[in-house]
């Protein structure tokens, strides 16, 4: 008879048991997957846990401010947040196949990571044992975890772990779909800004760059993306949609007109896309006239975009992410 209640309280005594007098780090991406099991382990074992956010310059806008805060206040969870913007853009520069990213991505994570428990053992305190993850029911399925299923994707928190991990995985969402996950959140005492907060992939906005990655380029989605966002919020449109990236063909160019002259710049694409769980979704119908403001807004606001296209393809074929 599954209910949150049982969830967390069966959850929160295995974690315990686990755990022990040990203490545990939990990588906090800014999404509600991390928050909730970052949430879940606090009230499991307190301040035997430290949460780090690994500030990897692949963030949207505000994102960074919103866990330092928001969390922090919701939860009283000890926070380490490390500034790894440069490392991430170095190791990330020349690279455009999404896989490589995708397994850079994960694999500085993990060595930040590293980086930052080094320190937090350094502390006077217990062992650090354990390593907490928001790793949902479709992720482990996507990734062929002990399903059989084909592997899909590397997604960064399941199948881009490197060899020489040191932590022992605590997965407390695994048998989870994105919906009860939210309930677990509401239930934990989360607000809703976290909870009913809209998926973000852990590698960020690099693997929504389609081409390199550079800081530049980085800045160019973060605009065009608030503005999405803005203008999705603005319309009461959050709850109607799953998540909606919005991607930077930064590899494409097309020939525009702006004023008096000829542009030749990049397309932003809008992947506004409804569902269930991730496993299949549909493209949002979403009304003409939000998206007009939206194409408005971007190509008058973001310099280097003049096209703005929509994405009507559902899941399958095509994956929510472009990479
Ligand atoms: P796809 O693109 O596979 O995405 O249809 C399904 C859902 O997963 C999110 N996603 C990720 N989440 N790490 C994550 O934590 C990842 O590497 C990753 N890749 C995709 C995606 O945003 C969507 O919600």
């Amino acid at each position: 008879n599954w209910t949150t209640g049982n969830v967390i309280e069966e959850q929160v005594e295995a974690i315990r048991e686990l755990v022990g007098d040990k203490r545990a780090i939990c990588g906090l991406s800014g999404g509600v997957d991390s928050a909730v099991a970052a949430a879940l382990v606090q009230k499991a074992i307190g301040s035997q846990l430290t949460c780090v956010y690994v500030d990897h310059g692949l963030m949207r806008k505000g994102e960074t401010e919103q866990v330092e805060k928001d969390f922090v206040a919701a939860t009283g969870v000890q926070l380490k947040v490390v500034d790894a913007e440069e490392r991430f853009l170095k190791a990330l520069a020349g690279v455009t196949d999404p896989e490589e990213k995708r397994k850079i991505i994960g694999r500085e994570f993990i060595r930040v990571f590293e980086q930052a428990q080094a320190e937090i053992i350094a502390d006077e305190g217990p062992a650090v044992e354990f390593l907490v993850q928001g790793t949902l029911y479709p992720d482990v399925v996507e990734s062929g975890g002990g399903t059989g299923t084909a592997n899909i994707k590397s997604h960064h928190n399941v199948g881009g772990l490197p060899e020489d991990l040191e932590f022992k995985l605590i997965e407390p969402l695994r048998k989870l779909f994105k919906d009860e996950v939210r309930m677990v959140g509401q239930e934990l005492g989360l607000p809703d800004e976290i909870v009913q907060r809209q998926p973000f992939p852990g590698p960020g906005l690099g693997i929504r760059i389609v081409g390199e990655v550079t800081k530049e380029r980085l800045d160019l989605l973060r605009e065009a993306d608030a503005i999405a966002r803005e203008e999705l919020t603005a319309a009461g449109l959050d709850r109607d949609i799953w998540q909606c990236p919005v991607v930077l063909l930064a590899d494409v160019r097309s020939v525009g007109v702006q004023g008096d002259g000829r542009t030749y710049g990049h397309p932003i694409v809008l992947r506004p896309v409804s569902s269930e769980d991730a496993m299949t979704a549909d493209w949002s119908r979403l009304p003409y006239d939000v998206l007009a403001k939206i194409s408005t807004r971007i190509t008058n606001e973001v310099r280097d975009v003049n096209r703005v296209v929509l994405d009507v393809t559902s899941k399958p074929p095509g994956t929510i992410e472009w990479e």
